[in-house]
């Protein structure tokens, strides 16, 4: 779960490199280096955040070099396991993401050959074999090099003798190359080169590139040259950038009013009432569809399961919902359902290989992602963009409002497709979509109440969250979230439950935070409240403007404008990103970069 860049051009690649690690260190952040080559590669390595590594280099003036933000795998925290690594005579540097299955026989087999090994890594095995095939062609060596491999990789190599080229491949890890003038970049991610260029291509799994500044070419395994499409990507690099906030995180909190008006552009016609996505997805939301199994994992599988409670109502047809790694081993392959994976990034390893094997016994694909080009993309018979920007927080919240937009559209057309939803009901659900982004802004526009709600909460032992039907799954987003970031223990629970077991953990200093809206189980909700209350615990509630009930039960409420009650997940759902943010600030979290977590979890 690494970040990795290289770079090649006119300017200083040290100052390239580093602007680009800081904006990769979401994907990991232990430790840092880079490797830059004026004429000989000089090599910074540190343990921490980038601006450690930054005090650590010294004058270094090449123009081509490579860089790395570490989150652990194999070997401690230290400079030596940061990356790169290099090549025993030191003139070859590589970066790594991805882990290598096989490296411990491979180190043994590379060692009686006489090689020094100065980490405990298993990516040093690479350069050190990369160094025992090389012959003066550093792309004929990494060929040579990667036969030898198993497991996953994208890596970013430099030679000290082949000066201004850079070389990279990729399986089961991301790789892109940022296409610039008379400069090219090759990352991880795209946010890691945006500020410098917008045109990317994508490497598929086996591929090789060699690039200097003036050229980009594309290998497949065969070593033959693959001729790649350019793309554009239409983000704008200030949506990667802070723009004022304290964090990212609060940041893409209030971007979501756009960020939903972008989810719904081009997909829903007020004027011709009907949803529209890409023609290849036409295929795969047929009205003979009779069953939909969605894979995800952490935030996408709660989205997961809200979609299921959508889909459901809108169209009748059950939704199975699995988490994407008890599903690659363990899940029931119906080759009549359509598998939904839904992924931010696309690049989630457990998704990737859930997909995979819905693929491999012939079920129909489909993946809902940020990233257009991720692996998802390439492998699924079809996507949808959530069309969000660049996530840059850790913990997912605007993806997360895009991925239940996105679902949600799928129950319409799907409810259109079988006549389960006339057009005056479509058109009422396109108006009460339209509104949501207003309705946010008022959410947003509420945050100090929420922040007082977050004082309250902040130094509990543990906290609750509890909702019935669509409120369940919120319940669970909402306890990840606060646990995620503020390091408060958190339980979601369906509000039925808490009698079969967790009632025993209610203390006084438990806070319930019960998500209530006004639907068929109400009631139920409200009694659910009075067993807590009858056990100490002080409960929030989180209820419609229009409850005029609610006060009566709950000891503090968090109010949301009335809407459609299935559209009421948004807003709930931003009350409690502002609720969990609010607390993790007032304890003084590290909010964008909570420890042992990383954005993109490309490894099993
Ligand atoms: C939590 C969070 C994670 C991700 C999960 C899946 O805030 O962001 O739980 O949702 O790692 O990531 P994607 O959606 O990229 O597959």
């Amino acid at each position: 779960m690494c970040g990795i860049i290289g770079y090649t051009g006119f300017r200083e690649a040290k100052n390239v490199l580093i602007e680009s690690l800081k904006r990769l260190d979401y994907r990991g952040y232990d430790s840092a280096g880079i490797g830059v080559i004026d004429n000989q590669l000089q090599v910074f390595k540190e343990v921490g955040e980038i601006p450690n590594l930054e005090k650590e280099i010294t004058v270094v003036k090449g123009t081509f070099g490579v860089g790395h933000t570490r989150w652990a795998t194999h070997g401690k925290v230290s400079k030596e396991n940061a990356h790169p690594q290099l090549s025993c005579n030191k003139k070859i540097a590589l970066v790594h993401n991805g882990i290598i299955e096989n490296f411990k026989k491979l180190r043994d087999d590379l060692e009686k050959k006489g090689h020094n090994f100065s980490s405990q890594t298993d990516t040093e095995v690479i350069v050190h074999l990369i160094d025992e095939e090389y012959k003066g062609n550093l792309e004929e060596a990494i060929f040579s090099a990667l036969k030898k491999i198993q497991g996953s990789y994208a890596i970013v190599v430099v030679c000290e003798d082949e000066p201004g080229k850079i070389v990279g491949a990729r399986k089961e890890s991301p790789l892109v190359i940022g296409v610039g003038d008379n400069e090219n970049f090759l990352a991880s991610d795209i946010p890691a080169f945006l500020k410098y260029t917008n045109r990317v291509i994508y490497l598929d799994d086996g591929e090789l590139c060699v690039i200097t500044k003036n050229s980009t070419k594309v290998f497949d395994v065969n070593k033959i040259e693959v001729s790649k499409k350019e793309e554009l990507i239409d983000w704008d690099f200030k949506d990667a950038e802070k723009s004022g906030f304290p964090h990212f995180m609060l940041k893409e909190i209030y971007d979501q009013p756009d960020t939903i008006h972008q989810t719904l552009r081009g997909r829903v016609s007020g004027i011709e009432q009907s949803i529209d996505f890409p023609e290849n997805v036409g295929k795969l939301l047929d009205r003979n569809l009779d069953s939909i199994n969605i894979v995800a994992c952490g935030t996408s599988f709660y989205a997961g399961l809200l979609g299921k409670y959508l889909i459901e109502k809108l169209t009748d047809i059950p939704v199975f919902v699995d988490l994407s790694s008890e599903y690659r081993y363990f899940g029931t392959r119906n080759k009549a359902s359509l598998v939904i994976a839904v992924t931010q990034s696309g690049e989630t390893a457990d998704t990737l290989a859930a997909l995979k094997e819905a693929k491999n016994s012939d079920c129909r694909t489909l993946v809902i992602t940020n990233v257009i080009g991720s692996t998802a993309t390439r492998v699924a018979d079809g996507y949808i963009l959530m069309q969000s920007g660049p996530e840059i927080g850790v913990a997912a919240t605007k993806t997360f409002t895009s991925q239940i937009i996105v679902l949600f559209l799928i129950a319409l057309k799907i409810a259109v497709l079988k006549n389960k939803l006339g057009s005056d009901e479509l058109y009422k659900y396109i108006l009460n979509l339209k509104e949501l982004p207003r309705q946010i802004r008022e959410i947003l526009e509420r945050s100090d109440g929420i922040k007082n709600i977050a004082n309250y909460i902040k130094d509990a032992n543990s906290v609750f969250f509890i909702g019935r039907g669509i409120n369940y799954p919120l319940s669970l987003e909402g306890a990840l979230k606060l646990k995620e970031i503020s390091y408060v223990h958190a339980e979601g629970f369906a509000a039925g439950e808490l009698k079969h077991g967790p009632f025993a953990l209610l203390t006084e200093n438990t806070p319930v935070i019960a998500i209530t809206t006004k639907d068929a189980t109400y009631d139920k909700i409200i009694a659910n409240i009075g067993e807590v209350k009858a056990r100490g615990p002080k409960v929030i509630a989180i209820a419609d403007d229009n409850d005029t009930e609610i006060d009566k039960h709950a000891d503090f409420v968090l109010r949301f404008p009335s809407n459609s009650r299935l559209l009421s997940c948004f807003s709930i759902t931003v009350i409690l990103q502002l609720l969990a943010y609010h607390v993790a600030n007032l304890r003084g979290c590290p909010i964008d970069k909570p420890r042992n977590l990383a954005k993109s979890v490309t490894v099993e």
